[in-house]
């Protein structure tokens, strides 16, 4: 049975796949602590579900996320946000459950809610979709990895007059970019994109899923010398798993792999 939510909506509409759609239509998604909350949960326990293999996270066709909740923040004090180390406890979560997550971003994706997207796997944007990082208009700067994330995916030139400026940038450039992965002409036909990528990705060997994701994700904190060794250790050790077994060994008989873990 499918927990209910109230600011998200949990589902499975492909095999193997968990779609969870953000849901407070009234704040254009923006992040409130009951939402991050929800978020967080299904994240979770769709990480261990193990009739999933891949997750998409979406928010509506006109909005990702339009950031963090600015009226939840605007009485916050200093001692109130270090103290309960304000952000920390949702920033890395698609970043650090263990199954891919693919973000599908249409309409606004601007502060906390730009940095959700990006702390995602693999983002899939339509052409139109709004996305930045505004906070310097409100006083403050990316809380979330934005400073980081932006910079090491689009160059620190572009971040750093994006920031600085606040200027929001389209879909179709994150795309030229490097930013996302595909880009698409409607939002129905990002989120079917990542409905279908992210079931590709739940049909193969949930071990080497997991690893691809791990070691790619190395790549963002080691240098290269020292990030080639760790992916050849992980490499070398999916020989002790069965499916590097049933992979090879259909290739050469010319079937289809039927993977022991999936
Ligand atoms: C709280 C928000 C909100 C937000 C929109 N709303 N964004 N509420 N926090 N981030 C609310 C509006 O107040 C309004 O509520 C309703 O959603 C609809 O928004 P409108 O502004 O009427 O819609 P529209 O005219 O279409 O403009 C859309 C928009 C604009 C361009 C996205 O809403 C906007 O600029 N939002 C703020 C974007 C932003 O600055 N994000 C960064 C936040 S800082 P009512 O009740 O009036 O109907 C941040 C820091 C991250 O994210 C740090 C770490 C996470």
């Amino acid at each position: 049975a499918e927990k209910s939510y109230e600011y998200i909506k949990v589902s499975t509409p492909r095999t193997g796949v968990g779609l969870i759609e953000l849901h407070r239509p009234k704040a254009l998604n923006a992040l409130f602590t009951p939402l991050i909350h929800e978020l967080n949960a299904a994240l979770k326990t769709l990480d261990k579900d193990p009739s999933i293999g891949c997750l998409v996270l979406t928010g509506s066709a006109k909005a990702f996320a339009a950031g963090a909740d600015i009226k939840e923040m605007a009485t916050k004090t200093f001692a109130e946000a270090y103290g309960t180390d304000f952000i920390e406890s949702w920033s890395e979560l698609p970043a650090t459950i263990k199954k891919p997550v693919l973000s599908a971003v249409n309409g606004h994706a601007l502060g906390g809610g730009c940095e959700l997207a990006m702390m995602c796997d693999i983002m899939f944007c339509s052409e139109k979709a709004n996305l930045g990082q505004p906070e310097i208009k409100l006083g403050v700067i990316p809380g979330a990895g934005g400073s980081q994330r932006l910079t090491r995916a689009i160059g620190k030139s572009r971040a750093m007059e994006l920031i600085l400026t606040g200027r929001t940038f389209s879909g179709r450039e994150a795309y030229e970019w490097g930013l996302a992965a595909r880009v698409f002409a409607t939002p129905e036909e990002c989120l079917e994109g990542a409905l279908a990528t992210a079931e590709t990705i739940a049909g193969y060997s949930r071990i080497a899923v997991k690893a691809c994701k791990e070691v790619v994700n190395k790549s963002q904190d080691l240098g290269i010398r020292e990030g080639v060794e760790y992916e050849r250790r992980v490499f070398h050790g999916l020989f002790g798993s069965e499916d590097q077994k049933i992979g090879m060994n259909a290739f050469a008989k010319k079937e289809k792999a039927q993977w022991k873990h999936r």
